[in-house]
């Protein structure tokens, strides 16, 4: 028999040790890491946090195992999906798991992914779409459990403010208000689609009162000096979203800004592909440093999360 006491669970790679911190520390679950963004569990979580976007259970490859093993989780499969590359296979497999549970082949609505390749089974209503709703997304869009990644390197607390000056479909400052009772959030982005969904994306949410999204320049934001307790914000990265060579102009202008919104002792916590310019951009600005920095790999592209802070007192 599998072990069915231990669960594996997927975030944005660069995040695991943040995820297994949480683990223990919430809850004394005790974790590992077992590959990229995978880290094994002893048991499920009473909470799963935005971190974690799959939630999977390890598995043998025997058919007969499954419903022991799902059941706890699903009490009631309604349809099940084999994902395997060899088509032979996934039809022989589809069959023999059919004959062994009565389940339902529903490739296209299922609540069961068998993944013998992989040797585990992910849990449909488990991850993070099911568990927080879908959201409205563009090309450029973080992905939530990313978003989630860069909301607890800021540590916010409640009451405090909120910034995004990219903010696009306000993935970060929904994430945000899901994992924090209080507080109040900007989604700023210069883009009418963005805000559009952003809008929508508040909204479906009932989070209007906490997040207000507006239209407008990330260069020149319409925020008092010292206003804003945290500043997180997926940057364009010069690639789905502009430019190399606007980012010359933009990540300087926008550090500016930041800077000057900031409160004293304000966290900022930026993620940009575009590194050597962004660090450069940092080092000019000189009134904000970067106090740790980690990798992310997603979706093919591995930027960075600067953590920055104030290296100076702000100007009045
Ligand atoms: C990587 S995307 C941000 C994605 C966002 N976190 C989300 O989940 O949708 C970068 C965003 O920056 C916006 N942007 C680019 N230049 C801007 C500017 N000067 N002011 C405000 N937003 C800007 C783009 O419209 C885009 O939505």
């Amino acid at each position: 028999m599998p072990d069915a006491t231990r669960v594996l669970l997927s975030c944005a790679v660069g995040f695991e040790d943040l995820v297994r911190g949480d683990l223990m520390e919430q809850y004394a679950v005790r974790s590992r890491q077992v590959g990229p963004g995978q880290v094994s569990a002893e048991q499920l979580p009473p909470v799963l946090n935005t971190m974690i976007d799959t939630v999977a259970l390890p598995w043998d490859g025997n058919p007969a195992d499954l419903r022991a093993l799902v059941t706890p989780l699903v009490p009631d499969v309604l349809g099940f999906r084999v994902q395997a590359g060899d088509p032979v296979l996934r039809e022989e497999l589809v069959k023999t798991v059919v004959a062994a549970t009565g389940w339902v082949n529903r490739p296209g609505d299922w609540q069961v992914n068998l993944d013998p390749e992989r040797e585990l089974v992910e849990i449909g209503p488990l991850a993070w779409a099911a568990r927080f709703g879908r959201m409205r997304r563009l090309p450029a869009t973080t992905p939530p459990a990313v978003a989630a990644g860069l909301v607890r390197l800021a540590k916010l607390k409640p009451g405090m403010t909120l910034l995004d000056p990219c903010g696009g479909v306000a993935t970060i400052p929904i994430v945000d208000a899901i994992e924090r009772p209080d507080g109040h959030a900007w989604s700023i982005d210069s883009d009418n689609a963005a805000v559009t969904d952003a809008t929508a994306n508040v909204a479906d949410r009932d989070l209007t009162d906490r997040i207000d999204v507006r239209r407008g320049d990330a260069t020149a934001l319409e925020l008092p000096d010292l206003s804003v307790d945290r500043v997180i914000s997926d940057l364009p990265f010069g690639k789905k979203v502009g430019s190399n060579q606007e980012n010359r102009v933009l990540y300087p202008a926008i550090l500016r800004e930041v800077e000057r919104v900031l409160s004293v002792d304000g966290r900022v916590v930026l993620l940009t592909d575009d590194k050597r310019f962004f660090e450069q951009a940092v080092q000019r600005a000189r009134g904000l440093k970067v106090v740790t920095q980690r990798v992310v790999r997603y979706n093919n592209v591995t930027p960075t999360a600067y953590v920055l802070r104030r290296s100076r007192k702000p100007r009045r």
